[in-house]
């Protein structure tokens, strides 16, 4: 792959169709930008396409164009961009690009940005080292699908591979599974000329991209076609039932994944990761556990059953869970245990601390061997400054149930907390803070 991309990469240039509304989504938001596994169908398709450092990337965006090219610009800087303000069909939306690469002499790919079978590592690799061998010409990908309904089909046709798009199939036609991924990767120079012969002479009226495959051959320019295996949700994500089943099959790649790279699964098909997840050898993940964006988990650590983790590096040997959810900004250090109901937010634990019960612990730095006993909280949000404040809780220190900790506040190194106490000083190293009142027993009170 490395050779692949580096034989391109001086003058490779991208084209990525995401102008449509994505009208089957039934959405206000362009259909791009919906996604799964953390990241909306455009970001998964980019990063796919980083391996093959493009001189040139550019998204052709139309409904929506500002959230789309806003989060291209924060995710993937260097895009460019040009606006397809009608869409007339995806012939139109590569036309609209020739004021950009109207003089690229280089190879150009073209993906839909719903076309979700680039996000395969084999499959850019695949166009690419077929482009090789026919580096003037049009080259292309090929889908067999079971069932290939909503998809263009592709056929010889007195020995020139022609597109033909279901809306405008006879009945044997439609038969044909030879399914049409829309991955292309063509000749600079060629291009061109190619698009400003599409004619919209179709059912749908509009010029048809995959109208330049016969063209292509009429030309005089080598049309070659490779074959990939896929499954249907990633030949297009149209709708979100789609998009569902899109998840689902990365999914149960990203649950092989972590399988074969030495993770326990328990109920595999009950775990959810994003894009991101990394989780180290010999840990073991227990059922219903949600991985969101930015989870990092390394090797021998126990991720038990319900919990949700989001934001967060995980030590080696730490026992997370059940029932514990942790945010963005969450460090947990080699063994540390937190328990049911616990909830770390923008906070960093130290060595073999441990958390076991019902707590909140909020823009707090917990040093190491530290126990919260529990129900435990960090009162971190002043509601009259509305800021929120740190809590610092020393080595070895060691909270009573029902403690508040009342941020800003330090507590020094083994310092002890009663039952109860809602702490609102700092604290001296070694001490006991409890505010525990004598307690009052009115005998008989209660038989009135
Ligand atoms: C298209 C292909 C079909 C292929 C299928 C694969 C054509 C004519 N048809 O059909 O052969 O099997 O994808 O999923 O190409 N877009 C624009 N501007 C436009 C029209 C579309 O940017 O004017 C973008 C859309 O945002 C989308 C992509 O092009 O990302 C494909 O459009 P879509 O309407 O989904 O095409 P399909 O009907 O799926
Ligand atoms: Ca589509």
């Amino acid at each position: 792959m490395e050779n692949i991309a580096a034989s391109f990469t001086a003058n490779l240039a991208v084209i990525i169709l995401a102008a449509g509304k994505g009208t089957r989504m039934k959405s206000a938001f362009p259909k791009v930008l919906h996604g799964f596994a953390g990241r909306p169908m455009l970001g998964h398709l980019l990063a796919a396409l980083q391996p093959l450092k493009p001189a040139r990337t550019v998204v052709i965006t139309g409904f929506g164009a500002e959230t789309v090219e806003a989060y291209c610009n924060a995710n993937f800087p260097g895009c460019e961009f040009v606006r397809q303000t009608e869409q007339r069909g995806t012939g139109h939306a590569v036309q609209v690009c020739e004021p950009l690469l109207g003089n690229h002499t280089g190879p150009i790919v073209i993906v839909y940005g719903d076309i979700m079978l680039n996000i395969r590592p084999d499959v850019l690799p695949t166009l690419m080292a077929a482009h090789q061998k026919n580096a003037t010409g049009l080259t292309l990908l090929a889908a067999n699908l079971a069932n290939p309904a909503g998809f263009g089909r592709l056929f010889y046709d007195h020995g020139r591979l022609v597109n033909i798009e279901e809306k405008d199939c006879d009945d044997a036609q439609r038969k044909i599974t030879t399914a049409n991924p829309c991955i292309y990767a063509v000749d600079g120079p060629a291009l061109w000329p190619l698009l400003k012969k599409l004619q919209p002479n179709n059912a749908q009226g509009e010029l048809y991209l995959t109208d330049i495959i016969h063209l292509a051959a009429e030309a005089g320019h080598g049309v070659v076609m490779r074959d990939v295996v896929a499954e249907r949700p990633e030949v297009g994500v149209n709708s979100r039932t789609e998009l569902a089943a899109m998840d689902a099959l990365w999914q149960a790649r990203k649950r092989r994944e972590l399988m074969d790279s030495g993770v326990t699964l328990i109920g595999p098909e009950t775990c959810f990761f994003s894009f991101d997840t990394e989780i180290g050898p010999d840990s073991t993940v227990g059922p219903f556990v949600v991985c969101g964006v930015g989870v990092k988990v390394a090797g021998t650590t126990t991720i038990n059953a319900f919990t949700h983790l989001e934001g967060t590096a995980v030590g080696a040997g730490a026992v997370v869970g059940p029932y514990s959810r942790t945010r963005p900004g969450t460090v947990l250090a080699d063994g540390v245990h937190l328990g049911n109901f616990v909830e770390v937010k923008n906070s960093t634990l130290g060595t073999d601390t441990k958390a076991n019960h019902l707590s909140y612990l909020g823009d707090a730095d917990v040093g190491a061997g530290v126990n919260i006993g529990a129900g435990t909280i960090t009162a971190n949000y002043n509601s009259k400054t509305k800021q929120k404040n740190r809590t610092i809780i020393g080595d070895n220190t060691s909270t009573g149930s029902q403690t508040v900790l009342v941020a800003p506040v330090n507590l020094a190194e083994g310092t002890m907390t009663g039952a109860g106490t809602v702490v609102r000083k700092n604290t001296a190293a070694f001490s006991l803070v409890t505010d525990a009142r004598e307690q009052v027993i009115k005998a008989d009170y209660a038989k009135k």
